[in-house]
C-alpha cells in the first residue's frame, strides 16, 4: 500500500504492533478527551488564505535555540522505542539525523544514550528528564547527556504521578523482559512503585541550572501564569504540551492553550508545541500562532514500525 499520510502509517502500526505495544502508544488518560481534543481543536481553525505571493521559492529551514533544522517539525520524546522496532532509538536517532531535524530522547529510552549517540553522531539533539526521587540518578543522567553532545535539557513538569491509561491497567502494561529501561537500569523496577519525585518545584529549575551548562526546556505548560513562571526561572524554551492526552484529561488542547502562552512570553524564551500534530496544515496553524517549531510524539512510533 502506498503510505500517504501519517493516518496510512497509523493505520499500518495498529495492524501489525502487538496489541499491548499499540494500546501503549495510542493511550490517553481517563475518557482520553484531551488526547482527542488536541486532534480535533486543529479543525475548528480555518486559515484565511491570501494569494498572488510568489511562492516559487520556499524555506521552511528554522533554529531552535540558534541550532539550525531543516524544517519545523522535531521528534517529542517517548519512552520505550523498542516496543515499536527492535533497533529502537537507535533508528529514531538516526531518521532524525537523516532528515536534520531535532530528536528529544527520553528518560524512559530502551538504548542507552551512549548508544543513541553512537548511532547518529552529531545530529542534534535534546535530553527530557524526569526528575527522580532518587536525585542523584537524576544529576549522572543530565551529566552524562551534557558529556555525550546533547545539546539541550528538556525538563517534563507534567508528570508528578502518571495519568490512568485504562487500556494498559486492563493489559497489566509493562515492558517485556528482554526490554530495559537502560538508562535506569538498577535504579528502580519499573511495574513497582513510580520512582519519579512528586515534590518538584519551580525552585528545582536552580537546582537543574546548577548542575548544567545546556539550556533547559520546560515541557508541560499550558497557562500563561506557568509561562510567565518558567521566563522568571531562566528556562531558555518552553513547549506547550499536555503529554499528548496521557495526563490530566480535561485540560486543553494544546493549540488552544498555545495564543497565551506566547503572549506572557512576549518573544523573551522560544516557545515550541507538541499534541496531535498530524498534517503539514496542523504545523502552519501551530507557526501562525506563534509557535517556532512543533514535535511529534506518536507518527515517529508509527513511523518506526513501519518496515
Ligand atoms: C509520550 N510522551 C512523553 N513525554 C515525555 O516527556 N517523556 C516521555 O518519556 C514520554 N513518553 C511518551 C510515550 C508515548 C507512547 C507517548 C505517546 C507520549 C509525551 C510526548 O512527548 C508528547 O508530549 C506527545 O506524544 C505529543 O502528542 P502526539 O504527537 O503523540 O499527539
Amino acid at each position: 500500500m502506498a503510505m500517504v499520510c501519517l493516518s496510512d502509517f497509523e493505520a499500518y502500526a495498529k495492524k501489525y504492533l502487538p496489541k499491548i505495544a499499540w494500546d501503549f502508544f495510542a493511550a490517553g488518560a481517563d475518557d482520553c478527551s484531551t488526547r482527542d481534543e488536541n486532534i480535533l481543536a486543529y479543525k475548528r481553525i480555518c486559515f484565511r488564505p491570501r494569494v498572488l505571493q510568489d511562492v516559487s521559492m520556499m524555506d521552511i529551514r528554522t533554529k531552535l535555540l540558534g541550532n539550525e533544522i531543516s524544517f519545523p517539525v522535531g521528534i517529542a520524546p517517548t519512552g520505550f522505542h523498542q516496543l515499536a522496532w527492535p533497533d529502537g532509538e537507535k533508528s529514531t536517532a538516526r531518521a532524525a539525523k537523516a532528515m536534520n531535524t531535532c530528536y528529544i530522547t527520553s528518560t524512559y529510552s530502551t538504548c542507552t544514550l551512549e548508544e543513541i549517540s553512537a548511532a547518529a553522531p552529531g545530529g542534534l539533539r535534546w535530553f527530557q528528564l524526569y526528575i527522580h526521587r532518587n536525585r542523584a540518578v537524576s544529576q549522572h543522567l543530565v551529566q552524562r547527556a551534557e558529556a555525550l553532545g546533547f545539546q539541550g535539557l528538556v525538563l517534563t513538569a507534567d508528570l508528578p504521578y502518571t495519568g490512568k491509561r485504562r487500556d494498559d491497567v486492563r493489559n497489566g502494561f509493562c515492558l517485556p523482559p528482554h526490554m530495559k529501561l537502560k538508562n535506569l537500569e538498577g535504579a528502580f523496577e519499573v511495574c513497582k512503585m513510580s520512582p519519579l519525585d512528586p515534590s518538584v518545584t519551580w525552585n528545582d529549575i536552580y537546582w537543574l541550572q546548577s548542575l548544567t551548562h545546556l539550556p533547559i526546556i520546560i515541557k508541560g505548560i499550558l497557562t500563561k501564569e506557568d509561562a510567565e513562571l518558567a521566563v522568571r526561572h531562566g528556562v531558555q524554551g518552553i513547549i506547550v504540551s499536555n503529554h499528548g492526552g496521557r495526563q490530566l484529561d480535561g485540560g486543553p488542547a494544546t493549540i488552544d492553550a498555545l495564543a497565551e502562552v506566547v503572549e506572557a512570553v512576549q518573544g523573551r524564551v522560544e516557545v515550541y508545541l507538541d499534541g496531535g500534530i498530524r498534517k503539514g496544515s496542523d504545523v502552519l496553524k501551530a507557526l501562525a500562532l506563534g509557535a517556532r517549531c512543533v514535535f511529534i510524539g506518536r507518527p515517529a512510533l508509527w513511523g518506526l514500525a513501519y518496515k
